[in-house]
């Protein structure tokens, strides 16, 4: 039978920089780098698994945190379908993220606590990568930003963030924009529940003229979800992992990430829906 010839790939390399160097491949993604911030503190195999779910939740955390951003400029830009686009691929993303905690599905009570000393006061929730998402989403809490009075740049980004608008901030301006009277100020703290601002959503979704803005509510109910079943998963590896002890971080544990996980992100695109 006769047929194109296939090329194999090659297996010797323009030289690049030093001998030893390694593959174009190693140096592109940098991968000496990558593998040597896996620094287990005890010699137990889960905690290579429990860094390796916390790096990779760290990278997509900020991920993430850029579609959210790209997905904030098409608001100010008027662009709806660009910001849907964007909260789109934000939500491959959350997918991921929350497949993430497949990672530690299988860790038990045992192989945490024989590891769990060696995180010492370190918890999570001092992820300032976290902090940037929930302040984005409008999940404020400015004295959180204590955390952080030892590293400069990372207060100052947060300190912005805190008094900027929020992605939803913007999502609720684009809206006044286009003639939903609805508040929209930027606020230093956590969003509430507004019956203006359901109010005009309802108009959104009922009104055929604005369904291009209805998609928009959509893609952000979507992410919103997302964000609950992160949470819901963090929630349920906890309750396997370690029960009601108090975390690393000080809180209650599961009582505290339970609160937490009841509350709904965008609360009017919910309560929205109790008379659609
Ligand atoms: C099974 C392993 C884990 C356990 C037992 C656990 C436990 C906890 C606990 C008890 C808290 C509450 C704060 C505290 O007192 O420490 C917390 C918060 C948090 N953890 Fe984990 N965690 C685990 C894995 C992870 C991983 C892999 C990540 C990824 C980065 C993560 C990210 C977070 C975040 C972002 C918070 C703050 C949540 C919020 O503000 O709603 N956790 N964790």
């Amino acid at each position: 039978m006769g047929g194109d010839t296939v090329d194999r790939p090659n297996l010797a390399f323009a030289p690049q920089g030093e001998p030893g160097n390694g593959t174009p491949y190693a140096r592109y993604a940098m991968l000496d780098v990558l593998h040597s911030l896996q620094q287990p503190r005890s010699k137990v195999p889960a905690e290579y698994t429990f860094i390796v779910a916390t790096q990779v939740m760290e990278l997509l955390f900020d991920l993430l945190h850029r579609e959210w951003v790209s997905a904030q400029h098409a608001l100010r830009e008027n662009d709806p379908a660009g910001a849907v686009a964007a909260l789109r691929r934000g939500t491959h993303i959350q997918d991921v993220l929350v497949s993430s905690w497949d990672l530690l599905a299988t860790m038990t009570p045992a192989e945490f606590n024989s590891f769990r000393e060696v995180l010492g006061e370190a918890s999570g929730f001092q992820s300032s990568a976290f902090l940037r998402l929930e302040f984005l989403l409008g999940n404020k809490a400015g004295s959180l930003l204590r955390m952080y009075e030892d590293s400069p740049a990372v207060h100052a980004e947060l300190t912005a963030a805190l008094h900027g608008a929020s992605l939803y901030d913007d999502a609720l301006a684009l809206l006044a924009r286009r003639g939903v009277a609805v508040p929209h100020e930027p606020t230093a703290g956590r969003h509430r529940h507004d019956a203006e601002v359901e109010q005009g959503w309802r108009r959104v979704y009922t009104d055929p003229e604005l369904a291009e803005l209805a998609r928009l509510g959509e893609a952000l109910l979507d992410t919103a979800e997302r964000v609950t079943r992160w949470r819901q998963r963090h929630l349920s590896s906890v309750k396997r992992t370690m029960g009601a002890k108090p975390g690393t971080g000080g809180s209650s544990g599961l009582s505290w990430l339970k609160q937490s996980a009841d509350q709904d992100i965008f609360p009017e695109l919910w309560t929205v829906r109790n008379d659609l």
